[in-house]
């Protein structure tokens, strides 16, 4: 009985139709050919890097790279390592990189064993000290002639220890007189004051060439946005206005993960209503999956002509299906209710008071869209609540105050 229930269910699913290219291109670990706004950060690394490639081994590297969270550091220290390898192989240079998360490798030792495990499958776990794998490391890369590209991510996770291994690693080839420089290392780490646990001898090594990662601005997460969208999304699934609306929900914190996260979960809502389109209200969804950041006290505590205004917004959103409406709109169809629950009707510049209101709560967003053109034009949207919610609350308030809309 289950087997045939299984095979339904993925016959089913097999014939909803996806509205992904291919999904795994918004997956948080694939690495992208094009990294938009981290070309200036690209050839900085391929300038430290250069040495490398015209005369191997002849140096070794050590590079910090410092930046907030989700501003691209991982990925496009991946990329760059995939790009200086296969430089180096095609120059028949043996040169490899070996990417390690030092929040999953938590100390020195493990890191090691995992390095030799990487060149070896069956080295074993345990019975060396840690010079042991320091010396056998070594040796390994002589023999082989090769240059290793060590790429220490979340590098905090061992300052704090105060572990020997990243002085250890830092100074492997210095031992020996004219020894060929073997291990580069590039530390990954968000904040430059982590630095402050290391030893002065370690520091001065490693601080010497820092590269900082800037917030991305939101024309900027707009641009990636979109080349990811190109790459893994069907086209007309995700209009522009859909792209304005992440990017402006996540801009302040600047972490392109969670809006990849906002992107890939928006359509996942589409697909399982079968539906070929993102909508403005399938992002707010997303987001109140992710963060709640909302409090129905609040609601609570505004008046209910104000609470009205903000119901003839949602309704007008609802209906348009656009991610924002126009101050004009919002007046005739409030003007409609409040003449149904035969309530006073509210000058125009009272309504963009009371906008002003909403919007100092957060709840709305007021974009005027030219000097030019009068505020009425301008043009008002609900970013991160979703409508369906926020609806709901607002009915069950209107109930509570006798107003029966
Ligand atoms: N310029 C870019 N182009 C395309 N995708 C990007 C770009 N920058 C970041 N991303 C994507 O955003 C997500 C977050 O980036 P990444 O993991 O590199 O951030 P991070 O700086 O390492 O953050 P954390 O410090 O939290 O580890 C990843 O899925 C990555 O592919
Ligand atoms: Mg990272």
């Amino acid at each position: 009985m289950w087997e045939k229930i299984i095979h339904n269910y993925i016959e089913d699913q097999l014939k909803k139709s996806t509205l992904f290219i291919d999904e795994s291109k918004l997956d948080i670990n694939y690495i992208p050919e094009d990294l938009p706004h981290r070309d200036k950060e690209l050839i900085l690394l391929s300038q430290l890097f250069l040495l490398l490639i015209t005369q191997p081994n002849s140096v070794s590297r050590k590079v910090l790279i410092t930046g907030g969270i989700g501003v691209g550091k991982t990925v496009t220290i991946k990329r760059f390592c995939q790009i200086i390898t296969n430089t180096a192989e095609k120059r028949k240079i043996p040169m490899e990189y070996f990417h390690i998360n030092c929040r999953k490798e938590r100390t020195g030792y493990k890191i090691l064993v995992k390095i030799m495990k990487h060149f070896n499958k069956n080295f074993p776990s345990r019975g060396f000290s840690s010079q042991d794998l320091l010396d056998m490391l070594n040796d390994y890369l002589n023999r082989q002639n090769k240059h290793l590209i060590l790429v220490l991510d979340e590098l905090s996770n061992l300052i704090i220890k105060n572990d020997d291994i990243i002085y250890a690693l830092t100074r492997i080839n210095d031992e020996m007189l004219n020894a060929s420089h073997r291990v580069s290392i590039i530390g990954v780490i968000k904040h430059i004051s982590t630095l402050n646990n290391l030893d002065e001898s370690t520091l001065s090594t490693l601080q010497s060439n820092i590269i900082h990662f800037n917030k991305y601005s939101k024309s900027q997460i707009i641009d990636i946005l979109k080349s990811r969208v190109k790459i893994a999304i069907k086209p007309n699934v995700i209009d522009d206005n859909i792209i304005d609306m992440i990017s402006n929900l996540v801009y302040k914190r600047g972490d392109m993960r969670n809006a990849l996260d906002l992107l890939w979960t928006s359509i996942k809502i589409a697909e399982e209503r079968n539906l070929k389109k993102v909508s403005p209200e399938f992002v707010r969804l997303a987001n109140n999956k992710t963060i709640s950041n909302f409090s129905q006290d609040l609601l609570i505590s505004i008046e209910s002509h104000k609470l009205l205004l903000l119901f003839s917004i949602l309704n007008l959103l609802e209906k348009n299906k656009q991610s924002y409406v126009l101050i004009l709109k919002i007046k005739e169809e409030f003007e409609q209710i409040c003449e149904y629950l035969k309530l006073s009707i509210l000058s125009y510049s009272q309504i963009m008071n009371y906008l002003h209101e909403l919007e100092k709560y957060g709840i709305i967003s007021i974009k005027i869209k030219s000097k030019n053109i009068r505020g009425r034009h301008a043009q008002v949207s609900i970013n991160d609540l979703s409508l369906e919610i926020l609806k709901n609350k607002l009915l069950s308030i209107f109930e509570s105050r006798g107003l029966n809309i």
